[in-house]
C-alpha cells in the first residue's frame, strides 16, 4: 500500500469504519494513536466543518503531511439540535452510551417530533494548500427503545426509516452505504481521484 491517510481521531468505531471504506481502495489508514506526541487537539469550533479542519490541520502543521479528519455527531431536533458538535462529550466523555441513549429516550418520552440526523464533515489538509471539506447527513428518527449491537455510540436509538431498523441493527455494509460518514467518504474518494491522489 503506497497511499497513507491519517485519520485525526482516536475513536475506534470511526477508525474501523474509515478502514473498511478506504483500505479496499489501497489506502493505509493511520490514526492519532500512531502519533502519540501530538497530544490532545482542542475542538473549539462551533460547526462540524470547523472542528474537522482544526483536527486535520494540527496533523498537517506538525508533520507536514496530508491528513483527513472526520467531525461528526447527532442533531436531535427536539433538543434544538443538541448534542451536535458536543456528541462525544455530551453527559461526559467516558459515560457509557447505554446510559446516554437511555437519557435521550427518557427525555423524548412524550415527544412527537423524533427527527434527528447524523452529520459528518470530513476535512482534508495538505501542506501549503487550503483545507477542503465534505459534509453529509443522514436523516433518521429517535427510536422508542434501543435495539441492535452493531455500530457504536448512538446507533442503537437512531432509526433509519427506509431500512426499517436502527443503525445498530445494520450490517457494516448497510450502514456505510447510507451513513453520513459513508456518503462523505464517497465524496472524498471522488475528489481524491480527481486530484490524482
Ligand atoms: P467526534 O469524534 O468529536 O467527531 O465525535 C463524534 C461523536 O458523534 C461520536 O463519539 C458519537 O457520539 C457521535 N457519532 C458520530 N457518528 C456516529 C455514528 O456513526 N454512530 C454513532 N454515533 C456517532
Amino acid at each position: 500500500m503506497d497511499k497513507v491517510i491519517v485519520v485525526a481521531s482516536k475513536n475506534a468505531g470511526k477508525i474501523k469504519e474509515f478502514k473498511e471504506m478506504l483500505e479496499p481502495k489501497g489506502f493505509e489508514v493511520k490514526s492519532l494513536a500512531d502519533f502519540p506526541d501530538i497530544g490532545e487537539i482542542d475542538e473549539t469550533g462551533t460547526t462540524f466543518s470547523a472542528n474537522a479542519i482544526i483536527k486535520a490541520q494540527a496533523i498537517t502543521d506538525k508533520y507536514n503531511i496530508m491528513a483527513i479528519s472526520d467531525d461528526s455527531g447527532l442533531e436531535i431536533d427536539a433538543f434544538d439540535k443538541q448534542p451536535g458538535v458536543q456528541s462525544a462529550r455530551w453527559l461526559g466523555h467516558d459515560t457509557p452510551y447505554s446510559y446516554k441513549n437511555q437519557v435521550v429516550l427518557d427525555r423524548m418520552k412524550d415527544e412527537t417530533n423524533r427527527s434527528c440526523r447524523y452529520v459528518c464533515a470530513i476535512a482534508v489538509t495538505r501542506p501549503g494548500k487550503e483545507p477542503v471539506v465534505f459534509e453529509e447527513t443522514v436523516e433518521c428518527v429517535i427510536a422508542k427503545e434501543p435495539s441492535g449491537k452493531n455500530g457504536f455510540g448512538y446507533d442503537p436509538i437512531v432509526y433509519y426509516e427506509p431500512f426499517g431498523k436502527t443503525m445498530a441493527e445494520m450490517t457494516n455494509e448497510e450502514k456505510n452505504r447510507i451513513s453520513h460518514r459513508g456518503k462523505a467518504v464517497v465524496r472524498l474518494e471522488t475528489w481524491m481521484e480527481h486530484e490524482g491522489l
